[in-house]
């Protein structure tokens, strides 16, 4: 079976090379020809844990190609999954399908007979209709089938979530028997591993998609506003979250307490599926606030910092992430971006570090002072504040850090280390949700 790709995005991406892993023939189409021109060379166009050696086993086992062309790899293709960007339309939130048109538009009078073109990307609810319309309208000669098949995979555990998911969920129309047959093909090995291959409604799937990212947004909103009260009441969000997320109705999952929500997905999908309540007249009313909410949560976590640096009398803050979480170096919508603003705002000096993400933020925050490690950004800093959760933030030398710093306070904004660990560590330690543990307590 011969696959193309619309987008080369982490969708894209990550869908074409693993497909091909699966050993699918797969062109992945993209206007940028710098990026297609890296990719061809098997380097990865942005950091995603695992997935340079995907492309490169798949280039160079002939599985994997790269073109600007549509009239390369689409009459040859049949499959087309759309990848591309349905970023926020403007303050309404409705998601922006002028991609997907343009999209449809360029790939549709290449198709061959029997395609079966796939909405990858996130959409409106109601987009497999209006395709449908669209594509009958441009092609009435054209045999195809139009299904919504909704991607579930996290930057930075993309690879792993893309072979491994909990479930697939397919949305081909009724009666669609080319649809459901070639798209059952397309996930047999996936549904061989014993993942749950779930067809339904081209609109329930188109639901499902914003349904589940909601959901996800409105337990880690939920759980950061009981952080707030277990502060408030000495409580410990660790252990309630632990507790109550080992209830299997509740389930583990995104009960980690922090700086609030960010990324390329959760912060659009909230407000379009918002937006979508409204239109259709069945408001979400949760969902609304916990936008609101995840938006207050930004500045709070930035007062925080403000508040210890204002006592400490210090007008240096090192930061320690920028990321919008760990294991990427996607700085869209990123909390720590928010919490720097307001920290340069008020006028303190930003020493900043992150692994990954610093070459994208510099350009934003030329006023940042950007380091190569976080010691170098702690250096002569009064505050240190942990933004995003890498894995090296939680493996701190604390005698080294006190030594560089010239105050003793550590804003751990993700929790990254025990209560227990931190008596003692030389430090005036604040965490989210917890109760603070200082230097000179009895
Ligand atoms: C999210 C979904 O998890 C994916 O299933 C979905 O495919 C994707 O959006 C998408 O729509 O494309 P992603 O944005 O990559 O994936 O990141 P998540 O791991 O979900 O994290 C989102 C945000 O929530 C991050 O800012 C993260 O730090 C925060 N988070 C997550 C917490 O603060 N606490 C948690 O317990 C979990």
């Amino acid at each position: 079976m011969r696959i193309a790709v619309i987008g080369t995005g982490y969708v894209g991406l990550v869908s074409g090379a693993c497909l091909s892993d699966f050993g699918f023939s797969v062109i992945c189409i993209d206007t940028n020809p710098a990026l297609v021109e890296t990719l061809s060379q098997g380097k990865e166009t942005f950091y995603e844990p695992g997935l340079g050696d995907v492309l490169k086993r798949n280039i160079a086992a002939g599985r994997l190609h790269f073109s600007t062309d549509m009239a390369v790899g689409i009459p040859e293709a049949d499959v087309v999954l759309l990848a591309v960007g349905t970023p926020s339309r403007d303050k309404s939130g409705e998601a922006d399908m002028r991609y997907i048109n343009e999209a449809i538009e360029k790939i549709v009078p290449l198709c061959k007979q029997g395609v079966v073109i796939v909405t990858k990307s996130t959409v409106v609810v109601g987009t497999h209709a209006v395709l449908s319309a669209k594509i009958k309208e441009m092609r009435p000669d054209l045999e195809f089938s139009l299904t919504s098949n909704p991607e579930f995979l996290r930057e930075g555990r993309a690879i792993g979530d893309f072979v491994n998911p909990d479930r697939v969920v397919i949305g081909v129309a009724k009666g669609d028997r080319r649809g459901y047959e070639i798209m059952g093909k397309l996930y047999a090995r996936l549904e061989s591993c014993g993942v749950p291959v779930i067809f339904t409604t081209p609109e329930n799937a188109e639901l499902i998609k914003y349904a589940a990212n909601a959901f996800l947004a409105l337990k880690l909103t939920f759980i950061n506003q009981v952080a707030d009260l277990c502060e408030k009441l000495g409580g410990n969000i660790d252990e309630v979250s632990h507790a109550i997320g080992a209830d299997k109705r509740i389930g583990s999952a995104f009960l980690r307490a922090g700086p609030g929500f960010g990324g390329s997905c959760f912060p659009k999908d909230t407000l379009a599926f918002a937006a979508t309540g409204r239109k259709a007249g069945a408001p979400q009313k949760l969902v609304e606030d916990l936008i609101e909410i995840n938006c207050k949560r930004r500045s709070d976590i930035a007062d925080r910092i403000i508040a210890a640096a204002r006592s400490a009398q210090t007008k240096t803050i090192a930061v320690l992430g920028c990321a919008f979480k760990d294991d990427t170096d996607d700085i869209r919508e990123s909390p720590a971006l928010a919490v720097i603003a307001a920290l340069q705002e008020q006028g303190f000096v930003t020493r900043i570090h992150d692994p990954q993400a610093m070459a994208a933020a510099r350009a934003l925050y030329p006023e940042g002072q950007w380091c190569a490690t976080a010691y170098e950004a702690a250096a002569g800093a009064g505050v240190c504040a942990i933004l995003t959760e890498w894995s090296e933030y939680g493996q701190l030398d604390f005698p080294r850090l006190r030594s560089i710093m010239s105050g003793a306070i550590l804003m751990d904004m993700r929790n990254l280390y025990s209560l227990e660990e931190m008596a003692g560590s030389g430090f005036d330690y604040y965490s989210v949700g917890r109760p603070a543990v200082l230097r000179n307590a009895v």
